[in-house]
């Protein structure tokens, strides 16, 4: 199957880590997301120790964790010895209250807000990696009041382009995040952050984008970075002593997609990094990724019911199920490729061409179309498969549909990550 953690019982049920998914959509209903716990553990000690062989030991990996924010995930990242990206006030709430020693953070984000930045500093934020000098100013001053010197790294636009979709590219100079280095607007940002008293510029950072096969944009932008840290220190005296390169490795959604060899980019990348170094004599920086998909897309799928097909003679088929753009709201923005299949007959012939709609008054509420399943019948268990990335993070209550439940499975046992919400919970807030 797509992933080695997906299997197929006796009965023709799929599996994901050995559990039969139509029997635990049966016992906690559906919408139901399910997520294989050694996977998470298997993806973060990959990046772990491909990067302390290849970039040296004080390097880490930040998960990214507007991937999946919960409890949950930030305790695994504490068990795992990693540190987290975060990006709002709501994201630090959650790791602080999973017990996530936030020293190991980055704080992101385009418009951090005053509170936001009075909030990271509070709870002791290790790095705010600033995207503008408005923003610097706001830390600067926040951190004087507090009398404490803020850490801080300067997010630029490398000005690379990876060819992945145009809504999660993130590296080029036109873009509304960081700040770019063609342009000399970097530098004099460099300029500017050294004369601030509250901050200490301990490197930089880049992202050039989401869901990326291809490893020469990742090297060409490391290269990239490391001259440019090497032109400052002839330009500036000004030497980084972090190099975070943000997060992007592609995830199989597909088959017609590679499964890629983590280990073997970080490697390549590693290379790039280490001749530019040699060839400038800077120091070479600790360097920090963040990875999000990578980490949790393959280790979850998401369990529907189906409700009704309808055929349109001379058009196409719809399938209906109880979750979709709720849930997942991927497929409606940027037409995500996804891996579907007929949980519960796994064995029956896949003839079926039909269009996964989901639930919503919406037309553009589909998870994917034109798929080939078994025809199914109402009470059909389909699963949606690869979702642990971006679905329940970016879920809504549109049309005021609770939230799905998410299960963890370990050694063989469910377990429950996030309650499913209630009807009670959609009001909770409505006076
Ligand atoms: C700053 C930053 N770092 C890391 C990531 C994670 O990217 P991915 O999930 O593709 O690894 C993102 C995603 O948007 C990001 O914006």
């Amino acid at each position: 199957m797509l992933h080695e953690n997906l299997t197929v019982n006796a009965l023709g049920h799929l599996c994901i880590a050995g559990a039969d998914t139509v029997e635990l959509a049966r016992q906690y209903g559906t919408p139901l997301m399910v997520m294989d716990e050694e996977r998470i553990r298997r993806n973060f000690r990959i990046y772990k120790n491909a990067m302390s062989k290849h970039f040296g030991e004080g390097s880490f990996p930040a998960f990214a964790s507007k991937a999946f924010s919960c409890k949950y995930i930030y305790k695994i990242a504490k068990e795992e010895n990693v540190g987290i990206d975060i990006v709002s006030s709501g994201e630090l709430y959650t790791a602080l209250k999973a017990g996530f020693d936030v020293s190991k953070s980055f704080f992101h984000g385009n418009n951090k807000t005053d509170f936001d930045i009075e909030y990271g500093i509070s709870n002791g934020v290790g790095h705010f990696v600033v995207d503008n000098m408005t923003e610097l100013d706001s830390i600067n001053e926040i951190a004087g009041k507090k009398g404490i010197i803020q850490p801080v790294l300067l997010r630029l636009t490398p000005g690379i382009d990876p060819h992945t979709h145009a809504a999660i590219t993130t590296g080029q100079v036109d873009s509304k995040f960081g700040i770019a280095i063609e342009t000399g607007q970097a530098t004099e940002a460099v300029k500017y952050t050294l004369t601030r008293k509250n901050v200490r510029l301990d490197g930089f950072h880049c992202h050039i984008g989401s869901q990326i096969f291809d490893i020469k944009p990742f090297c060409d932008a490391a290269r990239l970075m490391i001259k440019y840290i090497s032109s400052l220190k002839v330009e500036l005296g000004y030497e980084a002593s972090i190099l975070n390169l943000g997060g992007g490795f592609g995830v199989k959604y597909i088959e017609a997609q590679p499964e890629l060899d983590y280990a073997e980019f970080i490697r390549l990348v590693s290379q790039f990094i280490d001749n530019e170094v040699s060839v400038s004599g800077i120091k070479k920086p600790t360097i920090v990724m963040e990875p999000g998909r990578s980490i949790v897309a393959d280790s979850c799928l998401t369990l529907y019911t189906v409700g009704g097909t309808k055929q349109i003679p001379g058009f196409k088929n719809y399938t209906s199920v109880d979750g979709g753009m709720p849930d997942n709201p991927r497929y409606a923005l940027y037409q995500s490729d996804y891996t579907v299949c007929l949980a519960s007959r796994m064995n029956d012939e896949c003839d079926f061409e039909c269009t996964i709609a989901g639930r919503c008054c919406e037309s553009g509420d589909l998870l994917q179309e034109n798929v080939l399943i078994p025809k199914p019948q109402r009470g059909d268990i389909l699963a949606v498969l690869v979702t642990g990335a971006y679905n329940y993070s970016m879920a809504s209550n549109y049309n005021r549909i609770p939230r799905p439940e998410v299960l963890g499975i370990k050694d063989g046992k469910e377990f429950e990550i996030i309650k499913r919400e209630s009807f009670a919970d959609l009001i909770k807030n409505d006076l």
